[in-house]
């Protein structure tokens, strides 16, 4: 494999097109404004300073990094030479079958069709296609440049030959490979999404507040950062909308989102990306305040 296509240029399309041009592929960024593609270019720029200031990698290899990347509005010029694409579009279900029909009908034959959905099915993706068995899920994790693991889904039908490739490519991106099957949530999010919803649930209960329950998990389970911190560097909309695959795949009420999960949704507190979630956030500063709840 060469030339890569990612649809979307948002937090995952970028990084995503930054590690693989990062490892020599040639990489074409999509996206439906040119505005958007050329905000992604600076954030892959500025992620690529910071590597160069840990001497992750040289001066050198950021240019040729960023020489790696062209950009285009044009979808079906954009797939049209691909050995494979990857899509990293918003978390709609709709919106990833109407993506993955148009990736369908402009990629080459052989070229395979990858997603980085969080939690929506790949056999029900695969099937808005003609080629459900070229069809697979390459889910990466936030920040892509720094976090090892690429969660790589077998729908129903993807082809033996397929996930091979796709282990063996993630591995050349420097990645660790994890193949799993396609059933709600997959792995990471099925128990990821359960452990932030309890953490909402004991804040909401008054047992403790955002930073007693933070810090009892960093410091107490080692994890670099609370399950609060960590829903609002996700994104609680996209928390939300992962506990109704959830709920909704396997009718099961443990997975009910809490009922401050929703509210705070509809009040547009989505966490980083909105300025407010379960910290407030201020452009330019890494420092996050707990906000009070009742
Ligand atoms: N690009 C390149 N390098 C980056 C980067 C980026 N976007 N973001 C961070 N880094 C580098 C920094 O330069 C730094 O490098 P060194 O270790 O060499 O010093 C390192 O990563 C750590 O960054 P910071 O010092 O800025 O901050 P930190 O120590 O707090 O780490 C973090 C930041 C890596 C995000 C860490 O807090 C962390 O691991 N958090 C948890 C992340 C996580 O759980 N991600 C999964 C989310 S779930 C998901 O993605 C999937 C889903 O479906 C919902």
């Amino acid at each position: 494999m060469k030339n890569i296509s990612i649809i979307g240029s948002g937090t995952m399309g970028n990084g995503i097109a930054h590690v693989f041009a990062q490892h020599g592929f040639a990489v074409t960024l999509v996206d439906i404004a040119q505005a958007q593609l050329d905000k992604a270019l600076v954030t892959i720029a500025k992620n690529l300073d910071r590597q160069v200031a840990k001497a992750v990698i040289t001066e050198e290899q950021k240019a040729s990094t960023l020489s790696n990347i062209s950009t285009t509005t044009d979808i079906s010029a954009g797939v049209a030479g691909a050995d494979l694409v990857g899509e990293a579009a918003t978390e709609n279900t709709e919106l990833k079958l109407d993506i993955f029909r148009k990736m369908d009908a402009h990629a080459p034959e052989a070229c395979i069709l990858a997603t980085n959905t969080s939690s929506i099915s790949i056999t029900k993706i695969a099937a808005a296609t003609k080629r459900p068995g070229k069809v697979i899920g390459m889910h990466f994790m936030n920040p892509v440049p720094v976090m090892k693991l690429v969660e790589i889904i077998n729908g129903y039908g993807t082809e033996t030959g397929v996930t091979e490739s796709i282990v063996e490519l993630s591995r050349t991106l420097g990645k660790i490979p994890c193949v799993v099957n396609d059933y709600p949530g997959f792995v990471a999010n099925r128990i990821l999404m359960p452990m932030i919803n309890e953490a909402i649930c004991t804040l909401h209960e008054g047992v403790a507040g955002v930073e007693e329950i933070d810090t009892v998990m960093k410091l107490g389970m080692a994890h670099p950062m609370g399950p609060l911190q960590l829903a609002d560097f996700i994104g609680l909309d996209v928390c939300l909308a992962i506990l109704r695959v959830l709920q909704e795949g396997f009718g099961n009420p443990k997975y009910a989102p809490s009922p401050l999960l929703v509210n705070m949704v509809a009040a547009g507190k989505l966490g980083v990306k909105s300025g407010e979630g379960f910290y407030r956030y201020e452009a330019g500063s890494k420092e996050a305040k707990a906000v009070y709840f009742r």
